[in-house]
């Protein structure tokens, strides 16, 4: 079957259900705008059963999520909702692209968290934005980008607390989310959540257990993966 849509990391497909989809990690990784790619065999299966076993964690906690149910190691179904073009990322710590753009040393840490959007979009090579941008591009209404915001950030004390328990700083992150498409049209989590949307940092040695491995060719790019899917797992 033809994808419905192809990513960088995942893969669409329609099912017999209209209402639902089925997407599909993939073992491929990229990075800084797929200038950088490689294949890591079973990043899929890791991601798949990281994001499971986020989503259900979340879920427990009220944030809602497209998340239907798990068909194998590398396939989940989910709800068919209009993914928002609109990129959320919670900074904690300074690292990545901040510290780029902002000529300061990784490691900082912030005061409160830094919420950020981007505009999803490959091409441009997802352009930091505003809410202003939001509205007259059409991406997100000025109510949705305070929801974005707002849900963002409980996300974000959930899993800095989540993973606190699994002995790991959360530096970072980005998130999607999409419309569903019932009569009462909600904004949920999509997407996912893995070392490669997520910075984590072990508390204890600081050691990175994220794609931050391959963007700076650390090496042990999935022994670290396993291991944040091990720690997870252990608290979940
Ligand atoms: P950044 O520092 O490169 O902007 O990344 C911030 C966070 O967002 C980091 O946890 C990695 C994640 N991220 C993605 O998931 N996808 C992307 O395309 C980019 C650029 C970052
Ligand atoms: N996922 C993005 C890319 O492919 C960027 C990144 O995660 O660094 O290229």
């Amino acid at each position: 079957m033809e994808p419905l849509y192809e990513g960088k990391a995942k893969r669409l497909y329609t099912t017999d259900d209209p209402n639902v989809l089925r997407m599909e990690y993939k073992d491929e990784a990229t990075a800084f705008n797929a200038e950088k790619k490689a294949e890591f065999a079973n990043k899929g299966r890791l991601n798949t059963a990281i994001t499971l076993a986020m989503y259900r964690m979340l879920e427990t906690k009220g944030v809602e999520t497209h998340l239907l149910s798990q068909i194998d190691e590398v396939n989940l179904l989910v709800k068919n909702v209009d993914i928002l073009m609109v990129e959320v990322i919670v900074r904690n710590i300074a690292a990545g692209s901040f510290c780029k753009r902002m000529g300061v040393e990784e490691g900082i840490v912030f005061n409160q968290p830094i919420v950020e959007f981007s505009y999803k979009s490959d091409e441009l090579g997802d352009p930091l934005i505003n809410d202003d941008y939001a509205r007259e591009l059409d991406l997100a209404t000025p109510d949705e980008c305070a929801e974005l915001k707002r849900k963002a950030l409980i996300v974000n004390d959930v899993m800095i607390d989540f993973f606190k328990r699994a002995g790991l700083k959360l530096v970072d992150f980005k998130i999607e989310f999409g419309r569903t498409k019932d009569a009462d049209a909600k904004i949920v989590l999509a997407d996912e959540i893995s070392p490669d949307t997520c910075r984590l940092w072990d508390i204890e040695t600081g050691k990175k257990l994220d794609k931050d491995r391959f963007r700076q060719d650390l090496g042990g790019v999935m022994e670290a993966y396993e291991e944040v899917l091990k720690r997870v797992e252990g608290i979940s």
